[in-house]
């Protein structure tokens, strides 16, 4: 007879509990079914004056309904706290609906890239050197041994500058390429030199598939007593393999650039055919990677370096050709066209 009654009641309260939808009215439910004046408080009082048999059967059953309401009411009061009313709207903000998820971001691909070219020379021993975007025509050019009108110059369509042409100040210009560095290190430290400048260049350029106007280059430099091409060529190798496999073969070619002598072009076998002939080298078998060379004695010479004593080696990278080559890209106007579905797929 009781323990139907109480089913009832355990039934009602959880009944009208689904319908509680403000603090208020859970105030309000709580009393009704929890409080002092509350049917089952009635009935838990009144255990003591029922036979102990039924005591017994109807405590148990009591105590675990109010356990069960107290539960319930616990969660609903949980609930209805986290539900957090803005005045004057309607609705509330529900702060336990799932949130709206944020894109993680993360390096971009040159960023990536610049890192594990620094990170493979800085275990060799070179150490980060930086210099301005925005440069001199002297370390550009005149003290890389490109006089004014010297014909080295068209190799590097430039950027300049707008200046007061008679005003007395000296021409700037976008830097063509990270060699200018070699020179404010130099002027500012003697030998021995071991330095990387990784950085953006700037190139007075149509865009293409293969042509940029700004892109990356990382220079090196090693200036000390009895450096030699042997030094260049160890360390490129030893450069080449860490970035396209440890099985590479390098190939040195006589090129020119000013501020070397001998210059030269560097190129990987290719790591796609193995020499073979393939489209990513162009049949050729072979992929041109950097420009490098022994320092230029006029270039140690105007920084004060005596090339009796010292000798030098020099060499720059073009930074988008590694992940270009790497994973098969095949515009370069992809790096920085800010496309997010092209950028996050490193
Ligand atoms: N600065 C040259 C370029 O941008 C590359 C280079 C660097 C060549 C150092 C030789 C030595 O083309």
């Amino acid at each position: 007879m009781i323990l139907n009654q109480l089913e009832e009641l355990s039934a009602k309260a959880s009944d009208e509990l689904g319908k509680v939808d403000n603090l208020q009215e859970l105030e309000a439910w709580r009393i009704r079914y929890l409080g002092r004046k509350s049917s089952l408080t009635d009935i838990l009082r009144s255990l003591a004056n029922l036979p102990l048999e039924e005591r017994r059967a109807v405590g148990a059953s009591a105590n675990l309904i109010k356990q069960k309401l107290e539960a319930c009411h616990e969660e609903k009061k949980r609930e209805l706290e986290a539900f957090i009313f803005i005045p004057g709207s309607a609705d509330g903000l529900d702060v336990t609906l799932p949130g709206q998820p944020v894109d993680l971001g993360h390096l971009h691909l040159t960023t990536q890239i610049l890192e594990e070219v620094c990170e493979i020379l800085g275990g060799m021993g070179f150490q980060v050197a930086e210099g301005p975007d925005v440069e001199w025509d002297y370390y550009n050019f005149e003290a890389l041994n490109m006089p004014v009108n010297h014909p080295a110059r068209d190799m590097f369509a430039t950027l300049w500058i707008d200046y007061e042409r008679d005003s007395g100040t000296k021409p700037m210009l976008l830097r063509t390429h990270t060699s200018p560095v070699q020179i404010r290190v130099m002027e500012n430290t003697q030998p021995p030199i071991r330095i990387i400048a990784p950085g953006r260049v700037y190139r007075y350029e149509a865009t293409d598939a293969t042509h940029e106007w700004m892109f990356n280059q990382v220079e090196g430099l090693a200036v000390d007593k009895n450096i030699t091409m042997a030094d260049l060529k160890g360390t490129l190798l030893e450069f080449a393999r860490c970035l396209f496999g440890k099985d590479r073969k390098c190939r040195f070619r006589c090129d020119y650039f000013p501020f070397v002598e001998p210059g030269v072009d560097v190129a990987i076998d290719c790591f796609a055919c193995s020499g073979a002939g393939c489209r990513l080298c162009g049949n050729s078998g072979w992929i041109e990677i950097l420009g490098a060379g022994m320092v230029h004695p006029e270039v140690l010479r105007r920084v004060n370096i005596d090339p009796d004593t010292y000798s030098g080696f020099a060499f720059g990278i073009g930074v988008e050709r590694i992940p270009l080559l790497r994973y098969g890209i095949d515009d370069i106007r992809l790096f920085y066209a800010n496309d997010i579905r092209f950028l996050s797929q490193f």
